[in-house]
């Protein structure tokens, strides 16, 4: 006889919540208290971002890193930097959030997309080669979930055709690739300290980079237009303002001494939570790839096969929140199908003639089929004992038990999925 659901008006698994994020304490009230009273509040007056931006470089294997306002921003002054223009395309995923693409729109250039793998949910590197033209100028991988993309096969084919290589590690802080940290893989990376990141001031990002004419590039875009020896209403270059405030340089500095041990504690969990999951039927958690030797875990990602389980994608997200399993079921559809794409609604950006793209006939059906199949736990799930994973593992067996109920509570309900 199987448990009764709390869906279903059962005891639910777990009544204690999970680890809250943001985490901080005192250093991070010392650091803010500091900046207040120095009066030095902004980037060019103080030190707190210069001095964060060299640590967070350095921790991800860079000599610069230039903070900007958020990882969208550091997307398109990456792209820019990077000299791409009107008429270059740059190859994207379809399953990431929007900044990815739009960045590349905002750049006045045009994202194609290529699929992800269905096991990593990272870029499939035969999609990007069949995506090159002789137009495409770059590649974005992005780290998604916190897990490196295959980025021996992304430098090996932007080597050989030319192509400027982007990592987007908005997921990925900390996160490392044969024992070297992600930032440092490509050209250029772009990171996110939005308030969902594993590393965060609320809103924020960085460019991180090994090329010094990328990051003088990408610093002088980042502030006005501005360059080293120039005088103040001095502008080289189309731009504006997109620094980093020294408030969040001071919180982001305290968090980065958090950092190291939040994510081997991630990853440790994130580990073991997926070899007991990949236990039951039809759940498939994201693939841990060989070459990834330490998991930022910014989400735990499964794909679940409804057919194989038992019952809906919709209707189990619902059954494990019931269990005090907090989950969502992540992107609703795949970027090419988003209206913007359809309708190419890109305001002043990319002039609609040079627009060849229909994006309603972009095949992805890898991403398609994650963004039905998906579930997501955030990160702060994974930051608590070792018995957490188990009240987690044991909510996925209890509803796997009663799947047949939940289908018949999903038909009666009329979730999505349940015919
Ligand atoms: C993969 C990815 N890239 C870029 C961004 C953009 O970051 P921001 O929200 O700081 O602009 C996000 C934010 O969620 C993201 O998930």
């Amino acid at each position: 006889m199987s448990e009764r659901l709390a869906l279903l008006g059962g005891k639910p698994v777990r009544t204690r919540p999970f680890p809250a994020w943001p985490i901080f304490g005192k250093a991070e009230e010392k650091a803010l208290l500091r900046t207040l009273r120095s009066g030095k509040w902004g980037r060019l007056d103080g030190n707190e971002v210069a001095g964060f931006e060299k640590r967070f470089a350095a921790m991800h294997g860079c000599e610069h890193g230039i903070g900007v306002v958020n990882g969208t921003v550091s997307l398109r002054i990456a792209l820019l930097a990077a000299g791409i223009c009107a008429e270059d395309e740059v190859i994207v995923p379809p399953y990431t959030f929007l900044s990815t693409a739009s960045a590349v729109i905002e750049a006045n250039a045009v994202p194609v997309f290529a699929d992800i793998d269905l096991n990593t949910f990272n870029l499939d590197p035969q999609a990007v080669e069949a995506a090159i033209t002789r137009r495409t100028k770059a590649i974005i991988p992005v780290h998604f979930a916190g897990q490196p993309a295959d980025m021996d096969a992304m430098t090996a084919i932007a080597r050989k055709r030319k192509l400027v290589v982007i990592e987007d590690a908005a997921h990925a802080h900390a996160a490392s690739y044969k024992n070297h940290p992600v930032g440092s893989l490509g050209h250029m990376a772009s990171f996110s300290f939005q308030s969902s990141k594993n590393l965060t001031a609320g809103e924020g990002g960085i460019i991180t980079t090994n090329d010094n004419a990328l990051a003088e590039s990408s610093r002088s875009i980042h502030n006005c237009g501005r360059v080293p020896k120039g005088v103040w209403y001095e502008h080289h270059v189309i731009s504006g303002n997109y620094r980093l405030g020294e408030f969040q340089g001071a919180v982001l500095s305290t968090q980065l001494d958090r950092l190291k041990t939040q994510t081997n504690t991630r990853d440790r969990n994130g580990r073991h939570l997926a070899s007991r999951l990949a236990n039951l039927p039809g759940v498939h958690p994201q693939q841990h790839s060989a070459a990834c030797t330490r998991h930022s875990y910014h989400l735990f990602m499964l794909r679940l096969d409804s057919q194989a389980f038992g019952a809906p994608r919709d209707a189990v997200v619902a059954a494990l929140r019931a269990e005090g399993i907090p989950c969502s079921a992540g992107y609703g559809f795949s970027l090419q199908r988003q209206p913007l794409f359809l309708n190419k609604a890109f305001g002043p950006y990319v002039p609609r003639t040079s627009m060849k793209l229909d994006y309603a006939r972009t095949h992805c059906p890898n991403s398609d089929l994650v963004c039905q199949q998906s579930i997501w736990l955030e990160h702060r799930m994974l930051l608590g004992p070792h018995a957490d994973m188990d009240d987690i593992v044991r909510a996925f067996e209890k509803i796997c038990e009663s799947a047949r109920q939940l289908t018949d509570y999903a038909r009666r309900r009329k979730i999505p999925g349940a015919s």
